[in-house]
């Protein structure tokens, strides 16, 4: 008997062992829901990450067995993660995290841009996918154009994106799902509406990555990037240039560097233990797919998607929970949708709300004494937060949870927040 069976698509005794952080004193009798700030690693990459540093901490690529060996890692972790997002190897670049390798894009795309062309950023991003193209686009002269979220909603109207397109359009800027909205934007049909302009598309996953281990194929965007960090593996940024974009941007690296697809992009040289071990997570996925009844001759890509569909289902109860309960209470505002599938989408489990009378880190401050892990802040959603006209000095307070999230958890964090607002 489950211990934490709270749905019938998920066995959560099975998914919370894999994650060693449960069973630390430190967290005893609490319950996470920072997870949108960096998820727990689960114990495939703890282990991944053990095995590298006491047994392959060498230079990789030589010809002595311990570095040959640590190179290999290296380069599975490229090629497992291209079969879980459904793209080629050579297309995956790892990066120290999504804000460099947002940075080092922006300086890539420069050359390629100039007056009287037209970059869309949005104000749902998070400041890593929206700031460095911004001051790029206005070094180079191009005109910066603005999708702006609806200041009631938090949502981006897909119809005026489809105005501000224009033959001008070269480059766009979009995330997945906000990291304090939660709702998941139609990337696919952006990519499609920018492509048919001759526009490139970079698609901030951060946020979506860790609910769904997306089919970046599918997708179509010409950049994918997400944070491994928050989705249960290594603090790496892992990012994805497709449709011949990789040698089509100018080579930041070394010069000798410029026909390495994995180094083109990533100045910085590679943190050889943590690109190592990147791929562990995806034994993780392994494990859950055969835990519940998936064929271990299933291909990755497809392991991910079912995994994911748990995952999803598992959240979406749990979402629904959260959301009736914060809804209830008239002395908060929920930001974005109050439920799962809102008009326009499917929302992420990363819940912010606003107390209108008290102060967010006040409130955020008392549910950690109730045992609920949170924070209150901007996450540096600044823009976002001033598209729905809250001062993001102040900030608000965010819950964000995953798949191993468990109803016990949902149960006290909304006893916490009826304790508090009731
Ligand atoms: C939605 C979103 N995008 C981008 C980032 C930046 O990621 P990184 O910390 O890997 O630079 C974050 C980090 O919190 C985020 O939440």
């Amino acid at each position: 008997m489950s211990d934490h069976a709270s749905t019938p698509t998920l066995d959560l005794d099975v998914v919370r062992a894999q994650f060693p952080a449960f069973d630390q004193p430190i967290n005893r009798d609490q319950s996470f829901f920072d997870n949108a700030g960096g998820s727990y690693a689960c114990r495939h990459t703890i282990d991944a990450l053990t095995a590298y540093y006491t047994a392959n901490k060498v230079q990789p690529y030589s010809e002595y067995a311990a570095s040959a060996d640590a190179g290999e890692q290296m380069d599975a972790s490229r090629r497992r993660w291209a079969e879980a997002l459904g793209v080629a190897t050579n297309e995956v670049v790892f990066g120290p995290s999504t804000s460099i390798n947002t940075f080092v894009l922006a300086d890539a795309f420069a050359p390629l841009l100039g007056p009287g062309d037209e970059v869309i950023v949005t104000n749902q991003d998070h400041e890593a996918n929206t700031g460095a193209i911004r001051r790029m686009a206005e070094r180079v002269g191009a005109t910066v154009i603005e999708w702006r979220i609806d200041p009631e909603t938090g949502l981006l109207d897909p119809d005026e994106f489809r105005s501000l397109l224009s033959s001008a359009t070269k480059l766009v800027t979009v995330p997945h799902a906000s990291n304090i909205v939660g709702q998941e934007n139609d990337v696919a049909q952006v990519s499609a509406a920018a492509h048919a302009v001759g526009a490139r598309v970079i698609v901030d996953g951060v946020s979506f990555a860790p609910h769904t281990i997306p089919d970046v194929a599918a997708l179509d965007a010409d950049i994918y990037l997400f944070s491994l960090y928050k989705t249960y593996s290594v603090h790496q940024g892992l990012m994805v240039v497709r449709n011949g974009l990789l040698g089509e941007l100018p080579n930041q690296s070394h010069f000798f560097n410029a026909d390495v697809p994995d180094k083109r992009l990533n100045p910085a040289g590679p943190d050889h233990a943590q690109v190592a071990a990147a791929g562990a997570v995806l034994d993780y996925v392994t494990d859950l797919h055969r835990a519940h009844g998936g064929s271990s001759d299933d291909s990755l890509r497809v392991m991910c998607s079912t995994v994911s569909s748990r995952w999803r289902d598992h959240e979406d109860v749990l979402t629904g929970r959260l959301l009736d309960e914060l809804g209830s209470h008239d002395q908060l505002r929920v930001l974005g949708p109050r439920t799962v599938d809102a008009a326009g989408g499917h929302r992420c489990p990363t819940i912010a709300f606003s107390p209108l009378d008290r102060e967010p880190t006040d409130v955020a401050h008392r549910l950690v004494e109730r045992g609920v892990q949170t924070s209150a802040g901007h996450y540096y959603a600044v823009r976002v937060l001033e598209g729905l006209g809250l001062d993001p000095a102040r900030g608000v307070v965010r819950l964000s949870f995953v798949h191993y999230t468990s109803a016990a958890d949902i149960d006290r964090a909304c006893e916490a927040i009826a304790a508090e607002f009731g």
